[in-house]
This record gives C-alpha cells, structure tokens and sequence, in this order.
C-alpha cells in the first residue's frame, strides 16, 4: 500500500513526533511505502493569497494552482492511504494543516464540479485515518462533546466521500504521559497490520 503521512508539528522533542517515528516503522514493517508530508519541515504556506483565492471563490477553473499545492496533490494520487497526524490544539488541529485543507482541496479538485460540469477529480482513497494526541483524557473529550465534533469536522466533512474508509483514533491523556503511553504505542504499533487488510 502505498501511504501518505500528512504530518503537523513544529517540535521533534514532542510526543507527536515520537508517535511519527513509530508509525513510520510499523508501517514500513509490513512492508508498506511511505510519503510524509512534513507541513512545518517543509515550511507550508498555510494562509490562501488574494490570487488563490480568485481562482477558488469563484471557481476560476481557469487560474493557476500553486506549485506545492500540485505537489500535495500528487501525492494524494498516489496514496492508497492517507493519514493525518497532529496535536489537538483548540480542539482541532493546528491551523498549519487546516491551511493544507484550504488550500489543497482546491475547487474542481477536491470537490466542486471540473471542466465537463459533473465531478471532482481527486481519486477515491481507500483509507484515511486521523491520528491525534491530546492533552485531554478521551473520556473527558467524549463527555463535553469535543470528540463528537472533531469526528464531525474531520471524518465527516474533511475526509468525507472521499475516503471509502475512515477512522478516528485520539491518543487522549497526553497531559500525564507515563499512564497512556504504553497503551498509545501498543495502539500505533497495531496500524502497519491494520493497513495490511486494506491491501
Ligand atoms: C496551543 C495548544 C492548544 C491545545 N489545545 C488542546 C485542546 O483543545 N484539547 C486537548 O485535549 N489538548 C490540547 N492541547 C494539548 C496537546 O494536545 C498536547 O500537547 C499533545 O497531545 C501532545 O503534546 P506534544 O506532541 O506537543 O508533545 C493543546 C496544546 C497546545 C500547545
């Protein structure tokens, strides 16, 4: 399988960017091929400028993509597989990859209607996962209602239709690490096999 990492954290020292290292190994264990797409490594642009915006606002299908976006969107052509890693922060994710959202499910690509007037071009993606660490217990996160609502947000609208399967799995509890980490690896540890049955 082919999968891509759409990764956000600025920090190597972080908790996040260990839980990469280990999903990076299981993943390659089975034997499956990675892409990762560092957004803070590769310095993304997160902000739409006034010229991309023209192209998507009024779905000017005639305007120029930016470069790292046909980047992006070149990868997702050749995952079988994407999966989303980042912190939860303000109960989404950081604005870096929200920024990715924005700016590469561009109009005509990720939804919207292409040249002939019927469908978006993206390929259906047999499997995304979300992965994120929280601070918060999940139990916490599912009592006040956060959970629901960044499934809602993520699975539902972002991944959407274009995802045949999807997954959330929050890694809460972050705040008092040495309790959940044993449990969190067992879980990322468990994804390179998970990955396998989509094959
Ligand atoms: C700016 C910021 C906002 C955060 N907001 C939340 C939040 O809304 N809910 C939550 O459970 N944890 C929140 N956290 C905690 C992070 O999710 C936690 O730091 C992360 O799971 C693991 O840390 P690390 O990878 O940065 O080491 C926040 C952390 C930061 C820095």
């Amino acid at each position: 399988m082919n999968v891509l990492i759409v990764y956000a954290h600025p920090n190597k020292k972080s908790y996040t960017f260990q839980i990469l290292e280990l999903l990076t190994k299981t993943i390659l264990n089975e034997n499956h091929k990675i892409e990762i797409s560092d957004l803070y490594a590769l310095n993304f642009q997160s902000d739409m400028t006034e010229e991309e915006y023209e192209r998507e606002g009024f779905a000017n299908l005639d305007l120029p993509i930016s470069k790292d976006v046909i980047e992006e969107q070149r990868k997702i052509e050749w995952a079988d597989c994407v999966i989303f890693l980042y912190p939860v922060w303000w109960s989404d994710c950081p604005a870096k990859l929200k920024g990715w959202f924005d700016r590469v499910y561009s109009v005509g690509y990720a939804y919207g209607y292409d040249e002939d007037g019927k469908t978006q071009k993206m390929k259906t993606i047999k499997y995304g996962l979300v992965l994120c660490t929280a601070g918060h217990p999940v139990n916490f996160l599912e009592k006040i209602g956060i959970a629901k609502s960044m499934k809602n947000i993520m699975i539902d609208d972002r991944l959407g239709k274009r995802f045949e399967h999807k997954e959330m799995i929050i890694l809460g509890g972050t705040l008092n690490k040495e309790l959940v980490k044993d449990i969190h690896f067992k879980i990322v540890g468990n994804i390179g096999k998970k990955l396998s049955n989509y094959s």
